[in-house]
């Protein structure tokens, strides 16, 4: 097996544990998920979405070399939906929500969003190696299509009118992305680049995703859950089955 095809396997199963372990993502079952809880987790998730070309543009500026510089500049120049500004992939997003009759104003950005974002942004212009911020970037792009194909698969249902194009078109874009990113990996391994920088951003990276999704899990199904828990209505609070 090559090396690339190494370290590919192991992002994909750093990804899957992820997903696995995650409470969050044990929830996104198709009948689980109401429209409620779907809607305040795809308010919340747009302050994200818009983030994402900026932790691009980080990484392109700690490049070290054109490579590096030119894979995330085309991927950023993508996520700038090719200098259309109607076509950015956070417009697209916007287009999923307005189409699904969701108010993107809806909510306010929480702190665990500005938290996200600034511990990847602080990581990408502290770490004195170059391929540690395309680690750490890696990981959000080897997330991408596993993590929102499975929520994609609960929403769709709830919002059979909307434009979808972000969740189907644009994954696929996403995984382009992934495939150019491991092209250069392979290419900057090969002139003698540090597979341990590498691995410790894309590490930083999930841990960082991880925290983001255990408090999206309580703000959108703990927190949001008071009066629908598992105890069966009309059952005072405190009984258990078989009481
Ligand atoms: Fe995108």
């Amino acid at each position: 097996m090559l090396l690339i095809d190494g370290i590919v396997q192991s992002f994909l199963a750093l990804v899957h544990d992820l997903i696995e372990r995650s409470p969050f993502f044990a929830e996104w079952e198709p009948g689980r998920v109401d429209s409620a809880k779907a809607e305040r987790f795809l308010v919340t998730f747009d302050s994200l979405v818009r983030s994402f070309p900026s932790l691009i543009a980080l990484g392109a500026a700690r490049a070290d070399n054109e490579d590096m510089r030119v894979v995330l500049a085309t991927n950023l120049y993508q996520e700038s939906g090719e200098g259309d500004l109607r076509r950015t992939h956070h417009a697209i997003f916007r287009k999923f929500l307005i189409t699904a009759r969701i108010d993107p104003e809806a909510g306010t950005e929480q702190a665990f969003t500005k938290e996200w974002r600034s511990s990847l942004m602080d990581y990408i212009d502290s770490q004195p190696g170059s391929l540690s911020a395309l680690g750490v970037l890696a990981a959000g792009e080897f997330l991408a299509q596993p993590a929102l194909t499975r929520i994609f698969a609960v929403i769709r249902p709830l919002y059979p009118d909307a434009d979808v194009e972000y969740f189907t078109t644009h994954l696929e874009l996403e995984a382009d992305h992934v495939q150019e990113i491991a092209d250069f990996i392979a290419r900057q391994l090969a002139r003698g680049g540090s597979a341990h920088d590498l691995f410790s951003g894309f590490r930083f990276g999930i841990g960082q995703w991880e925290n983001y999704f255990d408090r999206i899990y309580e703000y959108v199904f703990v927190d949001n859950n008071l009066g629908y828990g598992p105890v069966p209505y009309g059952m005072p609070s405190g009984c258990v089955q078989g009481d």
